[in-house]
Parts: structure tokens; sequence; C-alpha cells
């Protein structure tokens, strides 16, 4: 595995999230459902955001330099992205804050905005796996992917690393968490590394953890 097809971990991660939020959408109807929705889709948001400005500032700048004008098609799905996440936010409180009366019709907009979100997620990922991981395995060493990888996760502030690390093992698979234990371990300076591993420890069921304890060499 190249270092650059590790962005597909983060990118599991946010298509399941966009997927069961559109769930929870479907559900949700008392004011206390709907501050849920929210605060979950607040939190999404943060992670997304962060996932695509790291990759603005870490990948896309350095292909804009190799294979100039590829980027541009993509941070335009960005922008449509973070313009998608505050409209569904507004939506959510709108129907939360309607009446008995006009909440109905508020919390179907609602529920097909949330539909939206997934559907303009989902594909962009999906499209950034496809054709640019393969293209900047291509284009650049895997020590560049390495450094373009560290800049990334560089989008994500300690505190908001703190939540989203242990967010994306808890959505993405068995194997895949020791995948990307082993990727971050090779990119963190071990003391980083080993911070990580305390909000994986905290942040995780102890079933998954020792399902990655006992794979992953060099983790206490
Ligand atoms: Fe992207
Ligand atoms: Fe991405």
């Amino acid at each position: 595995m190249q270092p650059a097809q590790g962005v597909r971990f983060i990118h599991i991660a946010l298509s399941r999230e966009a997927h069961e939020i559109e769930l929870q959408a479907a559900r949700s109807e008392s004011p206390e459902e709907l501050t849920a929705l929210g605060e979950r889709l607040a939190q999404f948001g943060m992670f997304n955001k962060a996932h695509t400005d790291g990759e603005e500032l870490g990948l896309y700048a350095d292909l804009e330099l190799k294979a100039p004008h590829v980027r541009a098609a993509y941070l335009h799905d960005h922008k449509e992205d973070h313009e998608l996440f505050v409209d569904l936010a507004n939506r959510i409180i709108a129907a939360r804050e309607a009446s008995a009366a006009t909440r109905p019709g508020l919390l179907t907009a609602m529920r097909r905005q949330s539909i939206a979100l997934t559907e303009h997620v989902v594909p962009h990922v999906h499209k950034e796996d496809t054709l640019i991981t393969p293209l900047v395995c291509e284009l650049f060493t895997p020590a560049e992917q390495g450094a373009q990888i560290g800049k990334m996760m560089g989008g994500f502030s300690p505190e908001l690393l703190a939540k989203a690390i242990p967010w994306l093992i808890r959505m993405i698979d068995a194997d895949d968490r020791v995948s990307y234990m082993q990727m971050i371990q090779k990119v963190m300076p071990p003391e980083r590394f080993g911070i990580a591993c305390g909000w994986i420890r905290g942040g995780v069921n102890a079933d998954v953890w020792s399902g990655i304890t006992s794979r992953v060499p060099g983790i206490a």
C-alpha cells in the first residue's frame, strides 16, 4: 500500500457517517431528537471541513504544480459540500423550532436535504479514491506522499483530532483499523502517536482496542 492510499480510511468513515446521519434524520421528529441530530451533524461538519482543508493544503496544492487544473473540480465540490452542511443544519433548527402544524413539512424538506448531503459526499470521496489517489501515487514518491498525509492531518486541531481519530476507528472495519494504525504509526512522531493511541483507547470499546493491540506491534 502506498501512503496516498491511506486517504481511503477517512473517506470510508465520512461516507458511513453521512449514511448514518441520513438514517437518523429519517427517524428524528421531536425537538430532542432534532437537537441530537443537529449536534451529530455539527461534529460531522467539523471533521469534513478539517479533512477538505487538509486535502487542499496538503494534497491539492502539490498536485496543482504537477498536474495543473485537475484540482478545480474537487475544490468546487468542497465548497458545495460546505454549503450543504450549513443548509441542512438550518433546516434541522427550523424543524425543531416549528409548531406542530408546520413541522411535518419542514421535516420532509430536511430529510430530503440529508439525502442530498450523502449523495454529494459519497460520490466526491469515491471520485478521489478512483481518480486522484492513483494519480498522486504516479506523480509523487512514497516519501512525498507520507509528507502529504502528515500535512493533511494538520488540517485537524489537536482538540478535533482527539475526537476524530477514535470516531474514524469506530467507523471502519477491523482489517482497516490495523492498516490505519500502521499508517499513522509511520507518519506520526512517536510521542504524538502515543497520544493518539491514548485517545483511541479512551474512545472505543475495549474489544475494538484489543483487536488493534493484538495485531499491531508496538502498541501497548
Ligand atoms: Fe475532497
Ligand atoms: Fe477527500
